[in-house]
């Protein structure tokens, strides 16, 4: 497209963005990541974006899960602080004293009638610079009023299915690209449309990720995405640094963890391990 300017994105690109650690810094350097998400059976969900917001180098990080969340994240993670709904299996009311510096929301959240509203009542209300993934993404699909309500520069992980419900469907490659980049135009979102090349959309430019490969088709691997970029912004970046460096850095992890699990046994854990070898290899 000639009016569209395309970036492929390696490791050129992203060593500028990286911000180096000072000598003196301190956890509140580098900001609190809140995660919300999580209903019964898929805890699990943000057990790996609060793990993956941490790896990527967040000072401290919140869970706000339904109560059932409550044994099994302070039980596995335990670097991680840990607010519950009243409800037991899903989210009703978002309501939270702490003041994160960005929130990653969606990732196993479900869309409960009860989900929907305080979905819907969290947006109203809210401030801070968002990551919204998953189900977060099919409610606003559903209700689309509530796309203008996100702050100027939220970030959108749909995956193809999710993306289609946001956008509509497309006659071709060329056809998505131009419907998300309309989308992101009139909302003023950053769009990341997750897949084998992702690509980020963002006004009037793509950036085409270099990183990553099959390994990744596996359970749990978006979670992780989601988790990363709302640690990055959380330590500063500007959300569209934030995101072309999260995927970066997330596919980076996975195709180093790639010599040691190979395509079949890599799951999405071990992306969260291979995140430090990741921002090693920058350098
Ligand atoms: N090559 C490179 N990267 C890939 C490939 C591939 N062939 N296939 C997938 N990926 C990457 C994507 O770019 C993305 O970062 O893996 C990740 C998959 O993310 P999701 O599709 O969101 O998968 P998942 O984490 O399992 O989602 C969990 O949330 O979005 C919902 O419907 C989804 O219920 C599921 C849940
Ligand atoms: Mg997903």
């Amino acid at each position: 497209n000639l009016n569209t300017e395309t970036e492929l994105i390696g490791k050129q690109e992203v060593l500028p963005l990286y911000q180096p650690r000072e000598k003196f810094s301190h956890k509140g350097s580098f900001g609190h990541a809140l995660i919300i998400g999580g209903s019964y059976g898929k805890i699990g969900a943000v057990t790996l974006a609060s793990r993956a917001a941490l790896s990527s180098g967040v000072g401290l990080v919140t869970a706000f899960v339904p109560k059932c969340g409550y044994v099994p994240l302070q039980s596995s993670f335990p670097e991680a602080m840990v607010i519950t709904d009243k409800e037991e299996e899903c989210i009703s009311d978002i309501s939270f004293e702490i003041e994160p510096t960005a929130i990653g929301i969606g990732v196993g959240i479900g869309t409960h009638d009860k989900t929907i509203a305080a979905f819907e009542a969290f947006l109203k209300a809210n401030t801070k610079p968002l990551v919204i993934d998953a189900d977060g993404l099919n409610i606003l699909s559903k209700k689309k009023a509530l796309l203008k309500l996100l702050p100027e520069q939220t970030v959108l992980t749909p995956h193809p299915r999710e993306l289609e419900r946001l956008v509509g469907t497309w006659k071709d490659d060329f056809d998505k690209l131009e419907k998300t980049k309309a989308f992101s135009k009139k909302y003023n979102v950053i769009v990341i449309i997750k897949g084998a090349n992702t690509i980020t959309v963002f006004q009037d430019k793509y950036y085409v990720n270099t990183t990553g490969n099959p390994g990744l088709a596996t359970a749990g691997t978006g979670d992780v995405l989601t988790g990363v970029i709302t640690g990055l912004i959380t330590q500063g970046y500007q959300p569209l640094v934030a995101s072309i460096f999260g995927v970066y850095l997330h596919g980076k992890s996975a195709d180093i963890i790639l010599q040691d699990y190979g395509y079949q046994s890599l799951i999405a854990s071990h992306v969260i391990e291979g995140l430090g070898e990741a921002y090693i290899d920058l350098f």
